[in-house]
C-alpha cells in the first residue's frame, strides 16, 4: 500500500515494518495514566450482562466484550489517543473510525484459542467493506508472555490477500441458541483457514508471537494470518482491541447488516487527541 498521508506518530521504521511483516509491537507503552484508567474501567465492562458479552464454552468466564468504545467512555477516550488513533492514520493513510472494538479476555487457566483466521474476511463478507485497509490496535492489558496464549502471526502473510477459507455452516456446539452473527466470535472461526495452506506459509514464512508488558500496543494487518492458543497459565491475558479503518472505506452491507457493536455504520473521522 502506498502512503498517502505523513508519518507523524510512529517512525518510519516501524511503518516500513508493519507494511513488510504485517504487524509491528510500537515502541514504548501507552500513557501510565490512559492504562489506570483504562484498568480501573474493565471489571464493569467485563459484568455487564448484554448482547455485546460473549462467554466462553463453560458458559460462565467471558471471553469477548464487542463494542466497549461505544458503551464506555474510557475507552472511547482512549481510542482518540494519538498513540493509537494517530498511528493508526499512519498505518492507514488517511482519516480513520473505529469500525469494531473488542476487550478478549483470554482468563487464567480456562481462556479458550483462536482458531487460525485472517479478520478482513469478516469484513468483507459480512460488513461490505471494500478494501483490508483497516488496522488492529491491540492494547495489552496484562503483561503478553509465551504462557498465557499470546496472538501470533505468519509474519508477511497479509500479502497473500484473503486465503481460501473454509465457511462453517451453523453456530458451533454450545451456540445453538445464539444469534447467527454469534457465529462469527465463538472460539470456532467461521471463516478457517485450511491447514494445507497454513501449513505452507508456516514453513516458509515462520511463527512470531509478539510479547510486552501491559501497556504495549500491537499493529497488526486484517490480512495476517493468525491464531492464538488457550492460556494454560495461572496469569490473566487482557487485551483491548480497536479496529481501525479508513473514512473512505465504509461497510456497504445494508441487506443484512451486523449490530452497530460489530460493524459501526457511524464512520465520523476521529479527531486524534481529543
Ligand atoms: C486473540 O485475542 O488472541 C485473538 C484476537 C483476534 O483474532 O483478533
Ligand atoms: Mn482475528
Amino acid at each position: 500500500m502506498e502512503m498517502t498521508g505523513s508519518t507523524t506518530v510512529l517512525s518510519a521504521e516501524a511503518v516500513t515494518a508493519y507494511h513488510r511483516d504485517g504487524y509491528v509491537l510500537a515502541p514504548g507503552r501507552l500513557p501510565a495514566v490512559a492504562m489506570t484508567r483504562l484498568s480501573a474501567a474493565v471489571p464493569a465492562i467485563l459484568d455487564e450482562d448484554s448482547a455485546r458479552r460473549i462467554m466462553e464454552r463453560d458458559g460462565v468466564t467471558v471471553r469477548s466484550v464487542y463494542g466497549p468504545h461505544l458503551a464506555d467512555q474510557t475507552v472511547a477516550s482512549l481510542s482518540r489517543l494519538t498513540e493509537l488513533a494517530g498511528a493508526a492514520m499512519d498505518l492507514i493513510g488517511e482519516p480513520v473510525y473505529v469500525h469494531q472494538s473488542k476487550v478478549n479476555v483470554k482468563a487464567p487457566f480456562v481462556g479458550d484459542q483462536w482458531q487460525w483466521h485472517q479478520d478482513y474476511i469478516y469484513w468483507l463478507q459480512d460488513d461490505g467493506i471494500r478494501e483490508p485497509n483497516l488496522v488492529n490496535a491491540a492494547v495489552f492489558l496484562d503483561e503478553v508472555n509465551e504462557f498465557n496464549g499470546p496472538l501470533t502471526f505468519v509474519p508477511g502473510s497479509h500479502d497473500q490477500g484473503v486465503l481460501a477459507a473454509v465457511e462453517k455452516e451453523g453456530l458451533p456446539i454450545g451456540y445453538e441458541d445464539a444469534p447467527q452473527w454469534v457465529s462469527t466470535l465463538t472460539a470456532d472461526e467461521k471463516y478457517g483457514v485450511r491447514h494445507d495452506v497454513i501449513e505452507r506459509l508456516v514453513r516458509s514464512r515462520g511463527l512470531v508471537s509478539p510479547k510486552g508488558p501491559a501497556g504495549s500496543v500491537l499493529f497488526f494487518h486484517p490480512n495476517i494470518l493468525h491464531a492464538s492458543s488457550q492460556n494454560i497459565s495461572p496469569f490473566g491475558r487482557r487485551t483491548l482491541i480497536l479496529v481501525y479503518n479508513g473514512v473512505s472505506n465504509p461497510a456497504t452491507n445494508t441487506e443484512n447488516p451486523r449490530p452497530e457493536f460489530l460493524a459501526a455504520r457511524d464512520t465520523t473521522p476521529i479527531a486524534v487527541g481529543e
